[in-house]
């Protein structure tokens, strides 16, 4: 069976971005098709300034979002990946592949580190080597393919580059990865800022629909996306970003084409009024789900136990072999 990972940072409440981009194939295709693993990658949350308490909160709430989506302990395995040292210790390693060069010209580095810098912070270091913990989360599993949204791809890249490289300089020891992308709401956009990406961590509340507004902030949210000039419904990222996002959210919702759709619509406001109905009906059961996990905490738990366990079994030989391959003397 083919091997999959991927996984979702604690740093904000889960969005509509993360649900279409990446979390709907994990739960409608991935975890049947796959021997899947899905991660809360923790470890990844502490690059940037951080409440510890949040993470933790943030932690939990998204292990319980990925269950309501649709992930079903039975079929895949859910887990914290500060619960399984692996990660953190293959990361070392492949640290010791990658160059700093390489890491710099992270597109998600460079926009980051901006962004804390304006902010008055310092730059961490871990936000630097972010994408070698990313790696390491994929090889330490023989990982085939992550599922992910756009904006992960060239993290995916890296983990590709670097698997290569270790194979060809210490021996055949990982798996080598590919992304694979939704096609259609891989980059969904800020209802409000359409040419940014609807990122969990960004500030700009009113272009981000979370995955537990309420139908009534959804409806909002929708109703006042930023949208072109221009009165005719048609699908042009370039031209109509504004157009072509709500265009793909609704066909992402509905299992439609967004240039098919485009042709339906006559007026913005129509459009607008189908999108924001289609999201809310999306995320209804979702919330539902939610809110019964919330009630049932110790059920989340043990499946973060279970989860963590399996992993833990799962890498370990991975890792292992890359310790010897490297160079490591075993342990006696
Ligand atoms: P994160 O937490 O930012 O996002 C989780 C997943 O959601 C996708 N996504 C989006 N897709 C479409 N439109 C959007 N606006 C949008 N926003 C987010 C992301 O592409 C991602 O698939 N570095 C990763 C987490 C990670 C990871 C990994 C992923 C760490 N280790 C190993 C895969 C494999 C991240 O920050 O995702």
């Amino acid at each position: 069976m083919t091997r999959v990972f991927s996984g979702v940072k604690p740093t904000g409440h889960l969005t509509l971005g993360n649900y279409l981009g990446a979390m709907r194939q994990w739960a409608g295709v991935d975890q049947h098709r796959a021997d899947a693993l899905f991660c809360i990658v923790d470890l990844h949350a502490l690059t940037v300034a951080h409440d510890p308490a949040r993470v933790r909160r943030l932690s939990r709430q998204s292990a319980s979002l990925l269950l309501a989506a649709g992930l079903d302990p039975e079929l895949c395995t859910v887990f914290v990946q500060s619960h399984v040292d692996e990660h953190a210790r293959l990361s070392y390693l492949l640290e010791c592949v990658a160059t700093d060069g390489e890491m710099r010209r992270m597109i998600q580095y460079k926009e980051k580190a901006v962004r804390e810098r304006e902010r008055g912070g310092s730059v961490r270091l871990s936000l630097l080597t972010y994408p070698v913990l990313m790696a390491a989360d994929i090889l330490a599993y023989g990982t085939e393919e992550v599922p992910v949204g756009d904006d992960q791809a060239q993290h995916v890249e890296l983990a590709r580059d670097l698997a290569v490289r270790f194979n060809q300089r210490y021996g055949h020891t990982f798996v080598v990865p590919r992304a694979t992308l939704p096609t259609v709401a891989a980059r969904v956009m800020n209802l409000q800022e359409p040419t940014s990406k609807m990122g969990k961590s960004d500030d700009t509340g009113p272009g981000i629909v979370y995955l537990l507004d309420e139908p009534e902030v959804v409806r909002k949210k929708v109703m006042r996306a930023v949208t072109d000039s221009g009165r005719d419904v048609v699908y042009d990222r370039q031209e109509r970003p504004g157009l072509a996002n709500l265009l793909e959210i609704l066909a992402a919702c509905t299992g439609g084409n967004p240039a098919a759709l485009s042709g339906v619509y006559e007026s913005y406001g129509s459009l607008k009024k189908d999108t924001a109905e289609a999201v809310v009906e999306v995320l209804r059961p979702l919330q539902k789900k939610h809110k019964e996990l919330c009630a049932d905490p110790g059920y989340v738990e043990g499946v973060l136990r279970e989860g963590a366990e399996r992993a833990r079994e799962m890498a370990r030989p991975t890792v292992d072999a890359a310790y010897r391959a490297i160079g490591l003397l075993p342990p006696v």
